[in-house]
């Protein structure tokens, strides 16, 4: 096992997680790249067994989700007048006021701004956001079409077909949001692309389910539900329950799946997806540093974002983000095994307070007896 063990750098490309010099490094300059290919080399998987409902869970949640099918075109009131400007005020009122008030900018590029560029600020931090989500939909739809090829067994491929569908109507519903309610797209922020490739370059299944359903879903799961929490925008608020009824279930399909398959995996391959995790955690929080926004701002990224490390309600978030994923990692086995690597390495991203939160495997079951997963259908 000792000649597989990889080290941090040799996992993400630096040694220090914090090192900011070189996670600014990583940028995507080309705004104007239209397309982007990726080589994937994987098997893909026929099953001659068709007996429907081996494993009872996922036959479940598939014949769920064919319930809970949405129509993003006409289900949503999409003849809601958004007004981005008084949005981004308000919900800097809602969660207690733009944070720049309270911090000391004197000796910062920020010292000269004032209401007008906090306020376009808020605004290219919004379409950057829903930008994101946008791209990351998209790359949940590819690794699910992934997964329906890869996958070995009856019941999982009917289910991550109906998760095809599911996401392919999240990119609808973010792309459609951008063009008639926002201001602006942004390309695909470098890290989580990094991350994305690397999810889709990989040849075993599995790898798919870890990176896509467990650790990007998880986050988005979390960070949708902050942001229906916060926003003030009613039409925003409606599309991402709407959103979210369906991640639940995604979150639940990668952990009831994997779940079965890590039990029969030896120390030294749970290794490979505890590093796996990892590598997923630390791309994931590189890319909260907005450095598209910071650019298109006129302001050096590396100047601000020691800064903005500071900030307590920017660290509580981005720890939030992590809720999910702890939890769903420790229901894999993924925390404890190979000696508790992973377990350190939540540690140092300072995330581990979260293992004992609910995995979303319980969550869905405890939502869907009360119905409220299917609330959006
Ligand atoms: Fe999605
Ligand atoms: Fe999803």
């Amino acid at each position: 096992m000792t000649d597989q063990m990889r080290s941090t750098e040799q996992i993400i490309g630096r040694a220090d997680i914090n090192d900011l010099e070189a996670i600014m490094a990583v940028y995507n300059a080309d705004w104007d790249e239209a397309m982007h290919a990726v080589h994937s080399n994987y098997d893909t998987v026929f099953t001659w067994d068709y007996d429907k409902g081996q494993r009872p869970k996922l036959d479940k949640l598939y014949e769920k989700a064919k319930k809970a099918q949405w129509n993003a075109q006409t289900d949503l009131p999409w003849d809601t007048p958004v007004d981005q400007e008084a949005v981004v005020v308000a919900n800097a009122v809602a969660s207690g006021g733009f944070q720049h008030e309270t911090m000391d900018l004197s000796h910062t590029p920020l010292a000269k701004w004032g209401d007008k560029e906090w306020l376009d600020f808020g605004v290219q931090s919004q379409n950057w956001t829903l930008s994101q989500f946008m791209h990351g939909e998209q790359g949940a739809l590819v690794c699910t079409a992934k997964i329906v090829e890869s996958v070995p067994w009856i019941d999982a491929k009917y289910y991550a077909s109906t998760q095809v569908m599911d996401e392919a109507r999240h990119v609808e519903v973010f792309s459609k949001y951008l063009d008639d309610k926002l201001s602006g797209h942004y390309p695909i922020n470098s890290h989580l692309r990094l991350l994305l490739d690397d999810i889709i370059a990989d040849s075993r299944w599995d790898l798919t389910y870890l990176g896509m359903q467990i650790m990007v879903e998880g986050l988005a799961l979390a960070a949708f539900g902050f942001l229906h929490q916060m926003t003030t925008e009613p039409l925003l608020k409606q599309l991402l329950r709407y959103v979210m009824s369906d991640e639940s279930r995604h979150v639940a399909f990668g952990v009831l799946s994997l779940q079965e398959y890590y039990q029969q995996l030896s120390a030294a391959e749970l290794r490979e997806r505890q590093e796996f995790a990892f590598e997923a955690a630390v791309r994931m929080r590189d890319r909260f540093l907005q450095q598209e926004v910071w650019d298109h701002m006129g302001v050096d990224p590396k100047a601000v974002a020691p800064l903005l490390l500071e900030i307590p309600e920017r660290q509580m978030f981005q720890t939030m983000l992590f809720s999910k994923i702890v939890p769903n990692c420790k229901k894999l086995g993924l925390l404890d095994a190979a000696d508790g690597w992973l377990r350190t390495k939540f540690t140092e991203l300072g995330v581990i307070a979260f293992e004992d939160w609910t995995d979303t495997g319980e969550e869905y079951d405890s939502l869907q007896a009360t119905g409220e997963v299917a609330a959006a259908s």
